[in-house]
């Protein structure tokens, strides 16, 4: 049939279609404190060209009183070596400081004010002092925080064990070089550590070392946590892209980061509803199978923003980057009507089990020396096996969960289609080179 030539085309717009007219809540962590951070960017700029206004930075400490610049009750406190401008920690975090960009920023040059008071996470709160040091953060939170956005910046000295709060030496390879880690343990440590908390190793069937750090991931959705390198879980995933790598005229990238995807609580609850429905019907378990015959499953779609790239794991709010939009609130199959066109199996949510096949439908619209693939959970069921095209499809044949497209007939490449969001959640951003 005539339209068989259109097809790949209309199945690429297909693949890159996601939640992309939904509305999305500003988060905390999203433009507004990227405004306040180039306000504050520009005060400090400002500041610098006039050296009679910075002389006395509003941080400063007013020297001339011995009282706490907050309360004005109590004396500074001393710790022996300086005076520092509040009483107590209390008072420093009442006096809510003006927000500073934090230190990492490039006002540093020639800056005449002291290294920021505050938070080198948050820039907002100041930094703890815990009546001994000044710390980098304002709270283990934000620490936390960094670190979890940055593992390559937690303090690490060279041929240091890798595992958290261990200051032993590293252990020596054969051939003389510095491994990760003091021993066995902490090895082992390391490569299952919690991806929430990064401090105590996770449960086996969870990313989580706890319930509590399970909900504190689940309450802090939807967000992206990196997975260490060398992590069985960055392991596992990254080898799955290699094992389904499957075109052998074009060579297989090396995977250079993975994040693990948290989506809301409300959406898992309603993917593990969905999933339950059908492990229920079909038994999926007692073969040895997962519950619901779910599967993991890639998908190539378009990126706008740098997500993804070193250190960028905040989600843009553009309703056009399709890959911000499926991590924020999945995939939407409410929006395929609002485009012309079908995929070859209809009205449905596509995935290939071919990692080289939906490296076809990624595509950066940034710049950046690395692609974005999603690897994402789909309750397979029971799937019906078609070999030639139905694109009036738009649910799965009569006792069928999904529709697995075999490689055979018009396709090249495998495909498996779901016909309800609940059976699809993104599970995976994983970074490979071009
Ligand atoms: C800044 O201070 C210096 C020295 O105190 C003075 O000579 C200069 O005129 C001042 N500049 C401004 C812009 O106030
Ligand atoms: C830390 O990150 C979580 C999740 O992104 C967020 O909910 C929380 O507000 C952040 N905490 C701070 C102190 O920024
Ligand atoms: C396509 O699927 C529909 C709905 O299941 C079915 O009625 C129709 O016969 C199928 N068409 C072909 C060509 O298989
Ligand atoms: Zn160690
Ligand atoms: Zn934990
Ligand atoms: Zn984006």
């Amino acid at each position: 049939m005539s339209m068989a030539s259109t097809l790949p085309i209309a199945l690429s717009l297909f693949q890159t279609l996601a939640a992309a007219s939904v509305n999305f809540p500003s988060t905390a962590n999203g433009p507004r404190s990227t405004a306040s951070a180039a306000a504050a960017a520009a005060a400090a700029t400002s500041a610098n060209t006039n050296a009679n206004v910075s002389a006395s930075p509003p941080t400063s400490s007013n020297v001339n009183s011995i009282m706490c610049d907050n309360c004005q009750v109590r004396p500074k406190y001393n710790d022996g070596t300086r005076v520092h401008p509040f009483c107590s920690k209390g008072c420093a975090s009442q006096a809510k400081l003006p927000a500073q960009p934090p230190s990492s920023g490039n006002n540093n040059n020639n800056n005449p004010l002291p290294k920021s008071a505050n938070c080198d996470f948050c820039g907002v709160r100041p930094k703890h002092f815990d009546g001994k040091r000044t710390h980098p953060f304002c709270s283990k939170a934000c620490s936390k925080n960094a670190s979890a956005q940055n593992p390559q910046l937690k303090p690490n000295a060279k041929g240091l064990c890798h595992a958290p709060g261990c200051t032993k030496p590293a252990h020596t390879n054969s051939d003389g070089s510095s491994g990760s880690y003091c021993s066995l343990a902490h090895k082992t440590l390391g490569e299952t550590i919690c991806l929430m908390c990064k401090q105590a190793a996770k449960l086996p069937q969870s990313h989580f070392c706890s319930s509590k750090c399970a909900d504190d991931a689940e309450k802090s959705g939807p967000m992206l946590l990196e997975v260490p390198v060398g992590h069985v879980t960055f392991k596992s995933v990254a080898d799955q892209f290699k094992a389904s790598w499957r075109h052998t005229n074009k060579y297989c990238p090396p995977v250079r980061r993975v994040y693990k995807i948290v989506s809301t609580q409300a959406s898992m609850t309603s993917y593990k509803a969905y999933q339950a429905t059908v492990e229920k019907a079909g038994n999926f378990a007692s073969t040895g199978r997962s519950a619901g015959n779910e599967n993991r499953r890639w998908h190539g779609t378009k990126r706008e923003c740098n997500i993804g790239d070193k250190g960028q794991t905040q989600l843009c709010q553009s309703t056009k980057c399709s890959l911000c939009c499926i991590i924020k609130s999945s995939f939407d199959i409410s929006l395929w009507g609002t485009k012309t066109g079908w995929g070859r199996f209809g009205k449905g949510l596509y995935t290939s089990s071919t990692s080289s096949k939906s490296n076809d439908y990624s595509h950066n619209d940034c710049s950046s020396n690395l692609k974005a693939i999603l690897l994402n959970k789909v309750i397979v069921g029971r799937g019906c096996k078609l070999t030639h095209d139905n694109t009036s499809l738009t649910a799965p044949p009569t006792g069928y969960d999904s529709v697995l497209a075999e490689k055979g007939g018009s396709l090249n490449y495998d495909e498996l289609v779901v016909y309800t969001n609940d059976a699809i959640r993104p599970s995976f951003l994983v970074m490979y080179e071009p």
